[in-house]
């Protein structure tokens, strides 16, 4: 929409922003201001950018304060992040411009919505006045739903800081737990340290993926484990997974596991050539590096 010039940074296995790919891009742009966009919690992978390594990367680059603004996508995990003990802090007591969450995720609201936390210099910058409501408003259009703030309330009241905090470690435990069962099962998978998302190598079949409404991406796949999901619903897909797989490797045109070390890390990957190595396996390898 702003027609501005955007550059793409690579990415860590754990699908953290990664900051010497980073640094190589500004160096190459020091010409212009840097407007940074920083997943907390990348849709693919579940991956937390470290702000403080970003701002340092960008101070080490030689961009003053005045010349970078951070916005930090949280779309999803935003809201659960605050809830799990020893997570890293986002708050703009850090460097940051902007926090966007989206309320028909982790909160459940049933129509698309998202709060937007900025600085209030920003927000007075931005908005203004729309004569017919007698309000400020900063939307492109001026108008905005009344419903959403109020399903966002009721969801929030009705839930509680307890609440949403007993959520919050229930999905990560059960996401932990898919994580292992997958392994234990010789199938390749990874999960982030504060991630309720499993990422693993994509099934064979396309049916088996369709049936289970699985996110794929190159050699991969993703389970998001939310609220609604039961140890009983992941016993019965870890074990239809593994018993398909045996069928699928059995088949003489496929028979071998998919390499995904490149995605998920050497450690994760159980395809012929890793699994060789015999690579001792924790029982629960939480990605925190580029492995
Ligand atoms: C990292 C990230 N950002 C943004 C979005 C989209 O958010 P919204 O549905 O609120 O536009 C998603 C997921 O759908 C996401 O994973």
């Amino acid at each position: 929409m702003c027609r501005i010039q955007c550059i793409k940074v690579k990415s860590l296995v754990s699908g953290e922003i990664d900051c010497n790919d980073l640094k190589a891009l500004l160096l190459a742009n020091k010409h212009n201001p840097a407007i940074i966009n920083l997943n907390i919690g990348t849709t693919m992978k579940g991956g937390i950018d470290d702000i403080d390594v970003v701002i340092k990367t960008l101070e080490e680059s030689g961009f003053s304060r005045d010349r970078f603004y951070i916005h930090c996508d949280a779309a999803l995990f935003g809201i659960m992040l605050p809830f799990l003990k020893s997570g890293p802090k986002i708050t703009f007591k850090k460097l940051i411009g902007s926090i966007t969450i989206s309320g028909h995720k982790f909160l459940g609201c049933p129509i698309p919505c998202g709060v937007l936390i900025t600085r209030l210099n920003y927000m007075n910058a931005l908005s203004r006045d729309i004569g017919y409501i007698a309000s400020r408003d900063v939307t492109i259009t001026g108008s905005r739903s009344g419903h959403a703030p109020i399903f966002l309330w009721y969801n929030l009241q009705k839930k509680g800081l307890m609440g949403i905090k007993n959520e919050v470690e229930n999905c990560i435990r059960n996401a932990r737990y898919l994580k292992d069962k997958l392994g234990d099962g010789g199938i390749g998978a990874m999960l982030n340290e504060f991630s309720n998302t499993v990422v693993f190598e994509k099934p064979h079949d396309d049916e088996f993926v369709s049936r289970w409404s699985l996110a794929c991406n190159g050699n991969i796949a993703h389970v998001v484990v939310m609220q609604h999901v039961t140890i009983q619903m992941l016993d019965s897909f870890v074990e239809e997974f593994i018993k398909s797989r045996s069928m699928w490797f059995k088949d003489g045109t496929i028979n071998k596991a998919l390499c995904i070390a490149h995605e998920v890390g050497a450690l994760n990957c159980t395809c012929s050539f890793h699994k060789a190595k015999d690579i001792p396996t924790p029982a629960l390898q939480l990605v925190k590096q580029n492995v």
